[in-house]
């Protein structure tokens, strides 16, 4: 009778020696000494024991069960803590090691200048409007004083899409869709990006400019100069010379070529200013008195000026950049330097 329970306890022992892992071992505690485990089921047939021989039966199984179950125990705990161990030696952290460096985007050069000019203007008092890059004909030509057989459509290498639309050539039309939309006083910038079929070291395709206007009773060319110099003077410096060069545009009478002195050379030559000491930063002048009639404005009552300049064109003077094409072509390397 009682070799049976050291043949079980045997087997036993061999079963945990060979186990290998917790989950193993878990397994024979329930198979040992689960509710329907072998010693479990044992102490219900001690009944079946015959009298006289029960008291060493039951005193054998209950010293072999305990054996049992402690030596599960031991293994137990010692499967858990060498697994502890494991956990800690492959997942424990190294408070010492440098953390891991997550590279910050930030905005593009023509981004931040751009931001950069409108807190300019936004601190003079003007709003910022924005207008579609596809325009009509009329919105960027016509309404401008540049009827269809006007020589000066010339000067703006145009992508045409169809005959009537085109992708503005500049932020001009801006001036007529909110003169269409507003009564004076007006103080405006409209930013955005204009399209001419053109590329090399100083122009591309798709480009961004400022507009700026301001209409009123008695807007002259005097609030034209303060402003850009309030602008010029912030974005280069307060020491940057201005001056204005008579020229020509079909919406403006007079218009103006405003020049800042060279940033590079501050005047006294170089190849940025093809030695001249000045380099030219944007078009501008008193809006025409025709456009203001094509606007529904009385040009009897009403005058203003307007303004028009490259984003790029500023960016690149301010930090010395010589070829414009860098802005399209998202090399890290030149990016990261702003
Ligand atoms: N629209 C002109 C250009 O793109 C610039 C300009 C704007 C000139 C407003 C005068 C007044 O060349």
């Amino acid at each position: 009778m009682t070799r049976e329970l050291y043949s079980i306890k045997n087997h036993a022992e061999d079963e945990v020696k060979k186990a290998g892992s917790l989950q193993a071992i878990q397994h024979l505690k329930v198979k040992y000494l689960g509710k329907k485990g072998v010693f479990t089921e044992k102490i219900k047939s001690l009944k079946s024991i015959p009298q006289e021989e029960r008291p060493e039966y039951g005193r054998i199984l209950n010293e072999i069960k305990n054996h049992i179950e402690a030596l599960l125990k031991t293994e137990e705990s010692q499967y858990k803590s060498s697994e502890m161990e494991r956990v800690l030696q492959t997942q424990s952290i190294d408070v010492t090691i440098p953390g891991s460096y997550v590279p910050i985007g930030h905005l593009h050069p023509t981004t931040k200048v751009l931001n950069e000019i409108i807190d300019i203007f936004t601190s003079l008092g003007f709003q910022v409007e924005e207008g579609a890059e596809i325009e009509s004909d009329y919105y960027n030509f016509e309404a401008l004083n540049m009827p269809k057989d006007h020589p000066a459509r010339d000067m703006q290498d145009t992508f045409y899409i169809n005959d009537d639309l085109v992708l503005r050539t500049h932020t001009s039309p801006v001036q007529i869709h909110v003169m269409e939309k507003y009564t004076p006083p007006l103080r405006v910038v409209a930013p955005g990006k204009v399209y001419r079929c053109d590329a090399d070291v100083s122009h591309i395709p798709m480009f961004q400019q400022l507009e700026g206007f301001m209409v009123d009773d008695h807007i002259s060319m005097s609030d034209l100069k303060g402003v850009l110099e309030v602008f010029l003077h912030n974005v280069f410096g307060p020491m940057t010379s201005i001056r204005f060069r008579p020229s020509f545009f079909p919406f403006t009478e007079p218009s103006a070529e405003v020049d800042i002195s060279c940033v590079i050379c501050k005047g006294s030559g170089c190849n940025v200013c093809k030695n001249t000491g000045w380099v030219e930063i944007l078009g501008a002048g008193m809006i025409n008195p025709r456009v203001f009639e094509l606007a529904g404005y009385d040009p009897d009552r009403y005058t203003g000026f307007a303004f028009g300049l490259g984003i790029e064109r500023i960016t690149m003077l301010k930090y010395g950049i010589n070829d414009i094409r860098l802005f399209l072509e998202n090399d890290k390397r030149f990016l990261e330097q702003f």
